[in-house]
């Protein structure tokens, strides 16, 4: 039987460590402040932005929402990140992507100054996790590698196969698995033969984007599998990138969609939130 690693219960541990600190700095007559900015009414970013401010109510972390028009400007939302930068109340800034098309999100990302970057976007946050220095790191690998320890997973040793290469998820995760001490190999769209290197995968994380993409076919008997998609499948229910009926059967541990790496992205980001509260009164 599989191990079925519980995300919701893991994450909700990691929510109360944090309401614990939390509580902590309050007593002391110190308050923990998420900005968040959501531009426009994309409605897939409504709900993200919604169950952000839901967690660090939860917490008690103070947020303060941003709710833009679509027809704001680059220059106007730049103002607004400069105005929250030079703000010492406010320890973490998060702009809620995807922005609408006529701003450069990049422009916007690396405007957030590092030390509040708590999505861990801004380069200098990449590079330090590359070269293995202090800063913040993007919440769903963060969460995976959350997920793993947890679970008594090992990852020292393992070969580690990540499917996907963006910059949220499988780079970050390449380099955090690395970090851990796991032989890493990243496949992707322009990958020859990805079933004979999954296939060799102790630890196998899927970050597609295709429901239930990978089958029992892809698996080695016994790995540990991480299902970071959130789909619909034929039948409009949520489904991940993994066919878990497929896969489950098969594996030694695997993550449920829903249910698994999704809780933890934003378990992660009010760790990170208190982070930055931290190495700011530090
Ligand atoms: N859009 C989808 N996921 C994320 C995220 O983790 N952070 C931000 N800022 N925008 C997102």
């Amino acid at each position: 039987m599989a191990q079925i690693i519980d995300g919701k219960k893991i994450s909700a541990q990691i929510k109360e460590e944090v309401k614990t600190k939390v509580a902590e700095y309050k007593n002391q007559g110190m308050e923990v402040c998420l900005a968040v900015v959501q531009v426009g009414n994309n409605p897939a970013s409504t709900v993200y932005v919604g169950n952000k401010k839901k967690a660090c109510e939860l917490v008690g972390i103070k947020s303060l929402a941003y709710e833009l028009p679509e027809e704001t400007s680059e220059e106007e939302l730049l103002n607004l990140v400069n105005k929250l930068n030079n703000e010492k109340e406010v320890n973490g800034i998060l702009v809620q992507l995807p922005l609408p098309s006529h701003i450069d999100e990049e422009k916007v990302t690396n405007a957030i100054v590092p030390e509040k970057d708590v999505d861990g976007f801004h380069p200098a946050n990449v590079g330090a996790l590359s070269i293995g220095k202090q800063g913040f790191i993007s919440c769903t690998p963060y969460g995976i590698i959350q997920l793993l320890k947890r679970s008594n997973i090992e990852i020292a040793g393992k070969h580690c196969v990540i499917i996907g290469r963006s910059n949220i998820v499988g780079k970050p995760m390449a380099m955090l698995l690395l970090r851990e001490n796991g032989t890493v190999t990243v496949v992707h769209s322009r990958t020859k033969d990805i079933k004979e290197i999954t296939k060799q995968a102790d630890i196998l994380v899927a970050a597609i984007g295709k429901p239930k993409f990978i089958d029992e076919t892809y698996i080695k008997s016994g790995a540990v599998v991480i299902d970071v998609g959130i789909n619909r499948d034929e039948n409009n229910k949520l489904c991940g990138d993994v066919d878990f009926e497929s896969v489950e059967p098969v594996v030694s541990a695997i993550t449920p969609v829903p249910g698994g790496v999704g809780p933890m992205t934003i378990a992660m980001l009010m760790n990170n939130c208190v982070e930055a509260f931290e190495f700011q009164n530090r």
